[in-house]
């Protein structure tokens, strides 16, 4: 794996700017006082970064974040304050955490905060470089927790808030709804959701491209307790499925959805029985065939039995998901056991969003479902089948780390073709970017540690138009350019990395990005890394003289870390007697016959071909240095016999001296 590269970003903890020493593309923002970042919102049309934090919105500039450009302030009261303290809260809970930010078909940004167990939303606008609040405050019951630290969702499609959370002050009650004019939800009790913990809202827009006129989806991504396990309090990941224009049922079901359905969402990785916990999902939308959309999600398992945790990624194609939202139900038979359940489906069948088909027999809306498929949608909202994700394992998987965040990038190389490179935050403040090609595990490029001290990654937002990964922690945000290349030097490193992003540029001789680029002078290597298409190097061998018998260094030291091997008139012919191999170059005792050409190179099996690339040459020439020595030999016999001859003299000068001295004193 190569060394950490740090590319570009930025620190954000204090709110005096220094620029540190190094290395050389951190710069540090910080703040006086921990301000506790709990929400981004990305706004390329108006080239900022949204972040929410305690107390207070402020927006950056997306081409260097280190840059403040508004802030405005939203405190709580002292009342609320004190209220939120009596009523047995920490202080620390106690103030107004903006969590949620989205932007409304004007422009406007949504902004609702925690405020002190008071949740309350209110509206920014940005003009003229400022940010304004409204100042109209509505309440935030159940767009957002009333605590800070509890897990929710939320989404805006077009002026329309979806939501999932807890909805009141001790956390116990959670819903998912939408909140219009008029508002649905879920019901309570495990049937719908059972102990949840929320984690991602995503919209499928089925309408612009379904023939059949069918309505959007909205999925909900979480974990709960599982009703069907006979074991008790076992928790799974979950997926649950409504209709976007679901306005609930006529008579039953009133103002609750008459179309969630939930299912198990299924990653296979970690011990036999361990159960694998969703903690992120980004979706990756097919705009030819939209049931070819990806929902890519990170996930975690600890195992009780032997304290080894593991994480994955897992992907899911719609259109998996979608069969098993048309396929059978669970139901809970005698003595708490589930079964597929055996009763008629009615039609429509249930959970079916409003298509052509049913507005031709008169159902137009949700209010017009009959009785017959609402009753039987009471009864049953968990499917018999398992989501499972493509290929049937996770694209990856990892010990140790625990992945939080991903985003996905679609790359077009140089061929054509699509790529989706994954960029994965860790709750220790790792980026892992990763890439799979067809029928090949996924690799690794790059990993970089993006704060000095671990914290979760948070919060992860990828701008197509500006080419840069913005995140942060709950102390600091950071500045990504994805596009990057430059950290490979050479044309071999280039192609070897096999990086979607980047390619060799013949002409610059230079590693350069390919996105947007249709550069006849660049070349890349996707499949297999093969650098023999790389301009062949004119590299000339170092001439050394090496002594005849005398052991002697020839350094070879790559810069990556792939074994080395070395080869002498290009023959393999090591290690022999006279030659040892260390990992930093070649002991030799050369005789007269070593003289020749010896080269060193590193060596990658990339899909069974071995790569080569040479490291450096010596052009070996053994000379005698016996006559040398002969001389040496005589030169210390010489010196020796000086030497003798010195101190002799001085010896008798000495003795001289003292029998001068004893006369006198006589
Ligand atoms: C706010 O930040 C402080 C210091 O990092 C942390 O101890 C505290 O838990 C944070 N509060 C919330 C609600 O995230
Ligand atoms: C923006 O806000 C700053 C500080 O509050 C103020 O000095 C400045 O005049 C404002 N600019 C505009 C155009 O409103
Ligand atoms: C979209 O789906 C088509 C098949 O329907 C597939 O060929 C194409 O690669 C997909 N595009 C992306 C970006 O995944
Ligand atoms: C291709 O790259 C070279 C060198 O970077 C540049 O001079 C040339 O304009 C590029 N051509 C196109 C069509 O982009
Ligand atoms: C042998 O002689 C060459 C040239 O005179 C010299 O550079 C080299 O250091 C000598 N080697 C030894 C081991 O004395």
């Amino acid at each position: 794996m190569r060394p950490p590269v740090v590319l570009l970003y930025f620190f954000l903890t204090c709110e005096t700017f220094t620029t540190s020493s190094e290395p050389r593309r951190r710069v540090f923002f910080q703040f006086k006082e921990s301000v506790n970042l709990s929400s981004l919102l990305l706004r390329d049309d108006i080239g900022q970064l949204v972040v929410g934090a305690k107390g207070k919105v402020f927006t950056l500039s997306l081409d260097n974040i280190a840059e403040k450009t508004s802030e405005a302030q939203w405190m709580s009261s002292s009342e609320d304050k004190d209220t939120c303290k009596f009523k047995g809260r920490a202080t620390e809970e106690c103030h107004n955490f903006i969590r949620v930010l989205h932007t409304m078909e004007d422009g406007k940004i949504l902004v609702c905060g925690t405020n002190a167990f008071v949740p309350t939303c209110d509206y920014l606008s940005f003009k003229y470089g400022n940010l304004s609040f409204q100042g109209y405050k509505t309440a935030g019951k159940g767009k957002l927790p009333y605590n800070p630290y509890t897990r929710f969702a939320s989404l805006v499609d077009g002026n329309t808030l979806y939501s999932a959370s807890t909805t009141n002050f001790l956390g116990t009650e959670v819903l998912f709804q939408r909140h219009t004019a008029k508002v649905v939800k879920t019901g309570y009790g495990p049937s719908w959701l059972y102990d949840p913990t929320m984690i991602s809202l995503s919209l499928v827009e089925v309408s612009k491209s379904s023939l059949d006129g069918e309505d959007d989806h909205v999925f909900l991504f979480f974990t709960e307790k599982a009703v069907e396990e006979r074991r008790y309090n076992i928790e799974v990941s979950r997926i649950a499925r409504v209709c976007k224009s679901d306005l609930g049922g006529g008579r039953i079901l009133v103002d609750q959805w008459t179309s969630f359905l939930k299912a198990r969402l299924d990653c296979p990785f970690g011990d036999a029985g361990s159960h694998t916990l969703v903690q992120d999902v980004f979706l990756v939308h097919n705009q030819s065939n939209w049931k070819d959309s990806i929902f890519y999600a990170t996930f975690t398992s600890n195992s009780k039995s032997s304290g080894c945790s593991k994480t994955a990624v897992c992907a899911y194609k719609l259109s998996d998901i979608r069969k098993v939202f048309s396929g059978e139900f669970l139901t809970e038979s005698s003595n708490l056991c589930w079964d597929t359940s055996t009763e008629n489906q009615p039609s429509p069948y249930p959970g079916s969003c409003i298509n052509n088909e049913m507005r031709a027999q008169g159902v137009k809306t949700s209010l017009l479902v009959p009785e017959k498929t609402l009753e039987f949608m009471n009864k049953h909202r968990l499917m018999k089948s398992v989501v499972t994700p493509i290929t049937g394992k996770p694209l990856l998987v990892q010990t140790e780390k625990q992945f939080s965040k991903i985003v996905i990038d679609q790359v077009t190389s140089l061929d054509g073709r699509q790529h989706q490179v994954m960029f994965i935050g860790t709750d220790s403040g790792w980026l892992q970017k990763a890439v799979s090609f067809d029928g090949e595990d996924s690799r690794i490029i790059e990993e970089l540690q993006l704060f000095e001290t671990p914290q979760p990654v948070n919060s992860l937002k990828l701008s197509l138009k500006t080419g840069q990964l913005y995140g942060c922690s709950n102390k600091e945000a950071f500045q990504i350019n994805v596009r990057d290349c430059s950290r490979y030097t050479s044309c071999d490193d280039c192609l070897l990395a096999r990086d979607p992003y980047c390619g060799w540029d013949q002409i610059r001789d230079q590693c350069a990005s390919v996105v947007g680029t249709s550069n006849g002078s660049m070349i890349q290597s996707l499949d297999d890394g093969d650098i023999r298409i790389c301009p062949t190097s004119d590299m000339k061998p170092a001439i050394v003289h090496l002594s005849l018998g005398a052991a002697q260094f020839l350094p070879c030291s790559p810069q990556t870390n792939l074994p080395v091997s070395w080869s002498f008139s290009n023959s393999i012919r090591f290690p022999g007697p006279q030659h040892t191999v260390l990992s930093q170059g070649l002991i030799i005792r050369p005789s007269f016959s070593d003289a020749g050409l010896y080269t060193c190179e590193t060596r990658e099996t990339v899909k069974g071909k071995v790569h080569r690339k040479t490291v450096i040459q010596y052009a070996v020439q053994i000379q005698d240095n016996n006559s040398t020595v002969m001389n040496l030999k005589v030169a210390v016999i010489t010196l020796a016999a000086c030497c003798s001859l010195v101190m002799f003299f001085l010896c008798c000068c000495c003795l001289i001296r003292h029998k001068k001295a004893k006369r006198q004193n006589n």
